[in-house]
Parts: C-alpha cells; sequence; structure tokens
C-alpha cells in the first residue's frame, strides 16, 4: 500500500518529511509478519500508526485487538492474554480465551508495553517466538497465529539497564522500530492538522466554521505542544466552542495559549486541567475540587478512626477539642455505621458521586485516553482502571461513544 493510501485509510495527517518517512515504514512493514515497536511520546500517534500497519497489512479483514498492558491489574494480566482454564481461580467457573486466543490470524497491540509485569514478558516472548502460550492453570500448550505491534512512551534500553523490563523481549521487539517524532520536531504538519480536526469538530457538532487566518496558524505552530497531537485537537476543539462561527485570529490563540500555560503552571499539576471555561464553569470546577480534598482528608479521617478503633471517642480529652465537639454533637455524620459525612454537608452529591464525575470529565477531557486521565487525576492507572470497574463508567463511555 503506498503512503496517501495509507493516509487516507488510517486518517493520519501530515505532510512533513517525518511523518512521511513513518509512514514509509508502515508501508514496507505491514505486509510482512513481523513485530513492531511503536515508540514515541504520549499523543504522537502511536495507536494510529498501529491501526495503520494492522489495516494495511494481510490480515486487515481479521481482529485488531487493543490491549492497555499499563491499566490491567498485574494479578489478571495473564488471565486476560493468554486465558485460563476451568478452576485456575477460585472463582474460574469457567475456561475462558485469552487476546492472544482471541485475536488469532489478526493482530495484537500491545499497548504501554513497558508497563508488562516481568514475568508476563517471558511468557510474551515465547509466544513471539514460537508461537506458544499456555491458558492459565493449564499445562498443555496451545498455539496461536498472531501478528504483535507493541507501543511504548518509555525508554525501553533504560528499563532493561534498571532491570524492569526484559532484555530478550527488548532486543526482540526493537528490530523493527518505529520512532514516532514529537509534534514540535514536524511542525510543518500543524497546518493539515487544525483543518482537519477543525473541520471534523465542526461538521459532528453542527458548529459554523470560518476557519483560521494564517497568522492564526502560525501562532499555533510557535507553540511547542508537550501533549502532542491530542493536545492540539483538544485545543483546536476547545477554541471552536468558544468561538463559536467566528473567523479565529492569532489574538484569540493567543489569548487562549496564554490559558494554557498558566495552567500549566498551576499550583497544582496533578489536577485536570481544564482550559477555556468561562468563569462560571471555573468556579464550578474550583469547587468540585475543594470538595475532592475534603473527601480524600475524610477518608483519612476515616481510616485513622478505624485504626484506633474508635478508641478517641472513649477519650475525647486526648483530641483537639473543636474537633470532639463536633464528634459528640454529630457532625461528622453517624459512627454507628461508620459514616463520616452527612450527606447535606455537600448538597445532594454523594462523596463517591464527586470522585465519579471528576473521573468522567478527566476522561472526556482527555478522550477516554486513562494513562493521561490518571497521571491528571494524581493515581496509578490500575486505580483508575479499578474505580472505572467500580463505578461502571465503562459502560458509559462505550455507550456515548
Ligand atoms: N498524524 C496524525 N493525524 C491525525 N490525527 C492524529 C495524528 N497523530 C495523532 N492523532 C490523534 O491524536 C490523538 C492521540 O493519538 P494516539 O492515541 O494514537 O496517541 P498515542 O501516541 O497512542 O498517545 P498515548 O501515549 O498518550 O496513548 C488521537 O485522537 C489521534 O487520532
Ligand atoms: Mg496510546
Amino acid at each position: 500500500m503506498n503512503i496517501e493510501l495509507i493516509k487516507q485509510k488510517s486518517g493520519i495527517v501530515g505532510e512533513s518529511e517525518e511523518i512521511n518517512q513513518v509512514l514509509e515504514m508502515v508501508s514496507q512493514v505491514a505486509g510482512v509478519d513481523i513485530s513492531v515497536l511503536i515508540n514515541g511520546e504520549s499523543g504522537t500517534g502511536k495507536e494510529l500508526v498501529a491501526k495503520a500497519i494492522h489495516t494495511a497489512s494481510m490480515r486487515s479483514s481479521k481482529d485488531l485487538i487493543i490491549v492497555n498492558c499499563g491499566a490491567i491489574p498485574e494479578g489478571i494480566i495473564e488471565s486476560e492474554l493468554f486465558g485460563h482454564k476451568k478452576g485456575a481461580y477460585t472463582d474460574a467457573s469457567e475456561s475462558r480465551k485469552g487476546y492472544f486466543e482471541t485475536a488469532n490470524k489478526g493482530t495484537i497491540f500491545l499497548d504501554e508495553i513497558g508497563d508488562m509485569p516481568l514475568e508476563t514478558q517471558v511468557k510474551v516472548l515465547r509466544v513471539l517466538e514460537t508461537g506458544e502460550y499456555m491458558r492459565v492453570g493449564d499445562s498443555i500448550s496451545k498455539k496461536t497465529d498472531t501478528r504483535v505491534i507493541a507501543a511504548t512512551n518509555k525508554d525501553l534500553a533504560k528499563l532493561v539497564k534498571e532491570g524492569k523490563f526484559r532484555q530478550d523481549l527488548y532486543y526482540r521487539l526493537k528490530t523493527v522500530t518505529i520512532n514516532l517524532p514529537a509534534l514540535r520536531h514536524r511542525k510543518n504538519d500543524i497546518r493539515l492538522l487544525v483543518e482537519r480536526f477543525a473541520l471534523q469538530f465542526s461538521r459532528t457538532n453542527k458548529i459554523k466554521y470560518k476557519g483560521f487566518t494564517p497568522e492564526a496558524i502560525k501562532v499555533i505552530q510557535k507553540f511547542d505542544w508537550p501533549g502532542n497531537v491530542r493536545e492540539l485537537r483538544n485545543f483546536i476543539e476547545s477554541i471552536l466552542i468558544l468561538e463559536k462561527g467566528e473567523r479565529i485570529t492569532a489574538e484569540i490563540i493567543e489569548k487562549q495559549l496564554q490559558n494554557e500555560k498558566m495552567m500549566e503552571f498551576s499550583d497544582n499539576p496533578a489536577l485536570p486541567v481544564v482550559v477555556n471555561q468561562n468563569p462560571d464553569q471555573a468556579e464550578r470546577e474550583l469547587i468540585l475540587r475543594q470538595l475532592l480534598f475534603l473527601r480524600q482528608d475524610i477518608e483519612e479521617l476515616k481510616l485513622m478512626l478505624k485504626q484506633s478503633d474508635f478508641s478517641i471517642l472513649n477519650s475525647p480529652r486526648n483530641i483537639d477539642e473543636n474537633f470532639s465537639n463536633k464528634i459528640h454533637d454529630n457532625e461528622f455524620g453517624d459512627f454507628e455505621d461508620k459514616t463520616l459525612l452527612k450527606e447535606q454537608a455537600i448538597g445532594s452529591f454523594k462523596t463517591t458521586d464527586l470522585e465519579k464525575e471528576m473521573i468522567l470529565r478527566t476522561l472526556e477531557y482527555f478522550n477516554n485516553n486513562r494513562r493521561a486521565a490518571a497521571k491528571s487525576l494524581g493515581m496509578s492507572e490500575r486505580t483508575l482502571y479499578r474505580k472505572i470497574n467500580d463505578y461502571g463508567i465503562e459502560k458509559k463511555i462505550n455507550k456515548d461513544n
């Protein structure tokens, strides 16, 4: 497949020497059944390139299974990848297929491979070398014919030195490596990307779109876009929402970029950065954050009380007078059922609702990119993954898509 066709089919936009080289490589490796490692900063388009390879390959009529190795809890990653036999765990009442089995004849995309546990890496190496694997709890090897594409934004060589990534798997994977350049190193792609994102977004949302002035594009090109293409896309979309139907000028861009920079250097880098909002929204956001902090404090307090087995209730003199008064006035809620926060205190919200809301918004802001959302929320990807399950957010995301 030539690179123009790959661009068309994959939606990869760009005309720079750098992106053309990437696509040249995609075109060369797609048809050959060889594993590929995609390396690049967050938001540079690793997933898009993985999809492009699959689409341009002979396997395109079969499945491409995407696995985010960083988001799956360590305890279940092998059963997810290789499946398990009935009875392998106490709650494994049925045998289950793993991704390598489902992806047979197709492609598996192991995203964030740098986060894969070492023991699992051994088993992946075996699949790469022989096509063989075993379901968890089974003693019979199975065979799969799956093409592996892996991606990471980490420096795997460094992880190898630190003993966090297996050298043999690294050597096996790195033979064909596609390095995705950061957006700041291919700034002449920016004009096309802006046009594409603006058109797509205004069409799907039925927003009037009168284009960007050439000066506006120049200002966008000067910015370094640390979050790469993803950040650029979010930026363009929020500009279009804010400036509905206006022609976008350099002044508008400068103002928004300033906001963006201010948010970047704000006191709380761990919190979601919500740019381009009116003062009302900003205030609501602020209140929400404060409530979240309150929630964290309360969780800690609960833990403290639990650990001390509520003994402080029996010796109020040991604790701050104010606090003990509050306890006696029952201002923290009912100790009998160990609920420390009265729901009335925060209106109709439950504390868990707040967290759920925060997670939903953050995921939405980062286009469901869990790694970025987890980082922004200040929690590990695994914790986020668990919370998504606990709150049943997954269904909502899927439904909305
Ligand atoms: N060259 C490109 N042309 C068009 N869209 C792009 C391009 N590169 C990236 N994108 C878009 O930018 C967003 C991020 O891309 P993608 O998810 O592939 O990045 P990533 O490298 O996997 O990021 P992360 O490491 O954070 O997972 C997506 O919405 C994708 O469609
Ligand atoms: Mg990705």
